[in-house]
């Protein structure tokens, strides 16, 4: 008697590399890539974050290196985080308002060095300039005050755009700040300025090594909790989603990114938007610390976790293995 073989035998289209290529669904391009960099005082300064191995913080001029760098790569857009000087730091932030700070300077520094060419993405959010080390105001017990942090929320994002941020990506979750920075940067003539709204930016634990390269953490006190939302929801996050979009987002982001693509894949079902996702700090170091300790190879493992979050849904990833990812792509 005949022995019944499998009809389907999947593995056909697996034998060979050529095959495995031709019907591969989803791909990644350096395009796909969103690259955060953090810039520092100085000329001719590199600071490596220890936390974050292979990262380091570069004053203007080698941000604009890393600017031409990124262009050359194919990378599409860089996302700017200033490490501000500790007397520059204040309970209320202001120095996010100073036309002349890190940010501004960093954002003309880019464009004098690669005109449009790339975008560039400015975070809005307290933390790098408080004292304390929350995303906004704080009142005498240390909660975080919604309706006046987006006042200031609001003053940060005009003077990002008004220094020539092409995307605004508030990352402090107060609730109605996508609404009023958008109704100021259209009064303001800034049209064409888009929002990436933090979405759902979750109350996370693999954020450390991001604090240290900002500086905040050793100033924070307490946690972030009462603002980023609980892991253990994902309903709250499409409600949050549902209203940055009403709002005028123009795409959202889904904040930390592995742990999250869950929550990646029902935003993108639910609204069939351009979803973004942040593959965190702690991802970074969780993933350099397997390769120092021989459990797997950076290459392959920074390859596989980024086409994961173009499988999920996202049409990008900030992420601080983009220009390796991008060169390991190009090559
Ligand atoms: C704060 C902000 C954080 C990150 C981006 N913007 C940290 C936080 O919320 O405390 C984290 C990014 C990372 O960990 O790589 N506005």
């Amino acid at each position: 008697m005949t022995p019944a073989y499998p009809h389907a035998r999947l593995r056909r289209a697996r034998a060979s590399g050529w095959s495995r290529a031709l019907h591969r669904e989803t791909l990644l391009t350096p395009a796909d890539l969103i690259w955060p960099l953090f810039i520092t005082e100085g000329h001719g300064v590199e600071e490596p974050v220890a936390s974050l191995p292979g990262v380091s913080r570069w004053s203007l001029d080698g941000i604009a290196a890393r600017a031409r760098e990124a262009v050359a790569l194919g990378i599409p857009c860089l996302a700017l985080f200033p490490h501000t000087q500790p007397e520059r730091r204040s309970e209320d932030g202001r120095e996010a308002l100073n036309p002349d700070n890190l940010m501004c300077r960093a954002t003309r520094a880019i464009r004098d060095a690669v005109g449009d060419a790339i975008g560039v993405l400015t975070d809005v959010a307290l933390d790098p300039y408080t004292s304390h080390g929350q995303d906004g105001l704080i009142d005498d017990a240390g909660y975080v005050l919604n309706d006046v942090t987006v006042e200031a929320l609001v003053g940060q994002s005009l003077n990002q755009a008004a220094a020539g941020a092409d995307i605004i990506a508030p990352s402090d979750m107060m609730d109605g700040r996508i609404g009023a920075i958008r109704v100021a940067l259209e009064g303001a003539g800034h049209a064409n300025v888009q929002i990436m709204s933090y979405a759902a930016k979750y109350a996370s634990a693999f954020y450390g090594p991001f604090r240290d390269a900002v500086g905040s953490r050793g100033l924070l006190k307490g946690d972030k909790k009462t603002y980023q939302m609980d892991p253990g929801n994902s309903e709250e996050a499409l409600r949050e989603v549902a209203l940055d979009l009403a709002e005028g987002a123009d795409s959202v982001m889904v904040k930390p990114g592995l742990p999250y693509l869950d929550i990646v894949r029902r935003v993108k079902e639910r609204f069939e938007v351009p979803v973004f996702a942040y593959q965190v700090s702690g991802e970074y170091a969780m993933i350099e610390a397997a390769v120092a300790a021989g459990a797997g190879d950076r290459d392959a493992l920074v390859l596989e976790t980024l086409l994961a979050f173009k499988r999920a849904g996202c049409s990008g990833v900030l992420t601080y293995h983009a220009a390796h990812a991008a060169r390991l792509l190009g090559a």
